[in-house]
């Protein structure tokens, strides 16, 4: 596909699949992270949430290394030109703290988990890599730093949404870009 049928007609369906299926698995990842954290120690569920959240984490880990080599081979859409110039710089920084988060918050979960001296398995059916020997007290840094990028992760996301939301309903219908990423008709 040229650049120009690319610009009209968005992105590709693997792209999409990506973009959308990473959404989910994150608002899910976060739910359930969340809850788990909040149970107690002998609760038998925590342990079993903690790990179905490692595991779908580490799927989410390889999506996202999938996704950054996807956007280097494949090129993006641009962004519309009646863009001011403050827009487009602001839409890639959020898209690419998107993309370093998207990263750093499995990282900084196996990161834990490894420093509080346990492996990480995918469903207790492959045991992966151990990254880090035990050391608890650099465990409790690393927990913090996942706390800290989940919560930046959900403040870039609101920023995304606004600033997609923004381009279809406040702007000219030429800075729509709405219609790349999902199946609804172009603002006339
Ligand atoms: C996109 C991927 C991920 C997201 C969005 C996510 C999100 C979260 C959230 C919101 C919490 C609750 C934090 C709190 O309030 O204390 C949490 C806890 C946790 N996460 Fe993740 N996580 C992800 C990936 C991973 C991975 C890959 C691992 C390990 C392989 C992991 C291991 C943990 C552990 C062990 C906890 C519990 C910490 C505790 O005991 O309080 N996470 N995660």
């Amino acid at each position: 596909m040229n650049t120009k049928n690319m610009q009209e007609q968005g992105y590709g369906l693997f792209a999409k699949f990506l973009h959308w299926g990473m959404a989910i698995m994150v608002i899910v990842l976060i739910a359930v992270g969340t809850y788990m954290a909040g149970l107690d120690k002998t609760d038998p569920s925590k342990m079993q949430l903690a790990g179905m959240h490692k595991s779908f984490g580490v799927i989410f880990m390889l999506f996202a290394m999938v996704r950054v080599i996807w956007s280097r081979v494949n090129q993006s859409p641009k962004l519309p030109n009646v863009l001011a110039t403050w827009e487009k710089l602001l839409s890639k920084t959020v898209t690419g703290s998107l993309y370093l988060l998207m990263l750093a918050i499995p990282f900084t979960g196996y990161a834990m988990t490894n420093l509080f001296g346990y492996p990480v398995s995918l469903f207790g059916l492959v045991e992966l890599p151990t990254m880090f020997a035990k050391k608890p007290e650099l465990a409790l840094l690393a927990k913090q730093a996942h706390v800290i990028v989940v919560y930046t992760l959900i403040a870039a996301l609101f920023a995304h949404i606004a600033g997609a939301l923004k381009h279809r309903l406040l702007d000219e219908p030429e800075a729509d870009v709405l219609p790349r990423m999902l199946p609804i008709k172009p603002r006339k």
